[in-house]
């Protein structure tokens, strides 16, 4: 194909010319590209299980269930079954997923607080008895289709700085907890502990140290009632870097801290698990799209790519999420808009990046999209499918 002639009139912004990254992350786009029609979305295996160890040394004594909602692509599920991870499900569709790759059902959380009869019904069936709840209606149901049920209460926890807010829609107030717990109890459900979920890509420490603090008090108040508790359910939240140069996330500190809390304030016979999705699958997905038009508006380029919000970019719509954008062709950058293929305004990606000139054909690739991306995308909106997903 020719290639189009630069467009004159937009200002360069910067001058700088970084050299090719033909390390890790492009070498590897440059090999996919000769087997692979664009979009694409690589998900690295190698994070996969460094993600997966540095959670099991950050939190050893916490047993991680990985929350598929983040990606529930059937080889990943496999690849942390075979590391040896358990599984958060929020549906029975998802609960059969994890099922058929040969989890044992003890090794799952059904953790969503609303779940329908039918969908109760399939974890009686199937076996999958630990799930978590926050109202009393919740626990009628649970009752009614799955007698003997083990149940954690959700509490509503502070959720300051997570980039998604989960109190807003869940969690009983923790003065409650005492109450519905003992009514778990009196209606033959088994009351197991507590869980919380501080809000998805937390950066914030202190949401974590107050929830365990208010859990260990639920915790007290349980035990002079003589209904003890064994399970602190830590919830997701642990952040991850979408941009190559981001500052203030460090998950190992944060780690450390939340760790000493859990030591000062719960005896030693206390069951910890967490149920982190973003931190598992987030830093493994590489997505690979292609510029498939270009037009010159409001005084920059707009390169129209084959991948949308519709698509795998779902997660600046659902997850709040800003991506950083690259692209294989290096030299001079203009500010530019990137928009994806539908008919559609609102699958604007952007509208100020940093971008070299680009031509159709060319590659643009964006890394730590792995998690709420392909998972929330819409299959065949205007006719265009998300990508095709390859573990390397
Ligand atoms: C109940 C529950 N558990 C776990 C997660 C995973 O959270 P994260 O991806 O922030 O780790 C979510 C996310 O929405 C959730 O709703």
């Amino acid at each position: 194909m020719a290639q189009q002639p630069l467009l004159n009139g937009n200002t360069p912004v910067s001058v700088k010319v970084k050299p090719a990254d033909i390390s890790g992350s492009e070498g590897l786009i440059r090999e996919m590209l000769k087997k692979h029609k664009t979009p694409f979305m690589l998900i690295r295996k190698g994070t996969l299980e460094k993600q997966f160890n540095r959670f099991r040394k950050a939190f050893p004594e916490v047993t991680p269930y990985y929350a598929i909602k983040a990606n529930p692509h059937p080889k990943i599920v496999k690849f942390f079954a075979e590391l040896g991870a358990s599984f958060d499900v929020a549906s029975a569709a998802e609960m059969k997923l994890v099922l058929k790759q040969g989890v044992k059902p003890s090794r799952i959380i059904f953790a969503n607080t609303i779940k329908s009869k039918e969908d109760l019904v399939t974890a009686r069936r199937r076996r999958v008895r630990l799930m978590t709840f926050d109202n009393e209606p919740e626990l009628y149901k649970i009752a009614e289709s799955y007698p003997g049920a083990h149940v954690l209460l959700r509490i509503r926890v502070a959720n300051r700085g997570s980039v998604v807010q989960l109190s807003l829609k869940f969690g009983a107030e923790p003065d409650q907890a005492v109450y519905l717990l003992r009514k778990a109890q009196n209606l033959g459900l088994a009351p197991k502990g507590v869980s919380f979920h501080v809000g998805s890509q937390s950066t914030n420490v202190e949401n974590y140290l107050q929830a365990l603090e208010i859990t260990a008090n639920i915790f007290k108040e349980a035990k002079e009632n003589d209904m003890p508790l064994q399970i602190v359910d830590l919830g997701g939240g642990f952040p991850i870097q979408h941009f190559d140069n981001e500052i203030g996330i460090n998950f190992e500190r944060m780690a450390a801290q939340i760790r000493k809390q859990m030591k000062t304030l719960f005896s030693k016979n206390v069951k910890f698990i967490a149920e982190p999705g973003r931190f598992f699958v987030g830093p493994a997905g590489v997505l690979v799209v292609q510029v498939i038009g270009r037009a010159f508006r409001d005084n920059k380029n707009f390169y129209y790519l084959n991948d949308g919000v519709y698509q795998d970019f779902s997660g600046m719509v659902f997850d709040h999420c800003k991506y950083e954008f690259k692209t294989l062709r290096r030299g001079q950058k203009y500010m530019s808009a990137l928009a994806g293929p539908t008919c559609d305004s609102l699958d604007t990606l952007s509208t100020n990046e940093e971008l070299p000139e680009l031509f159709v054909g060319d590659v643009i690739y964006v890394k730590n999209i792995g998690a709420y991306s392909c998972a929330s995308a819409v299959a065949n909106f205007n006719g265009f499918e998300p990508a095709k997903i390859i573990l390397v």
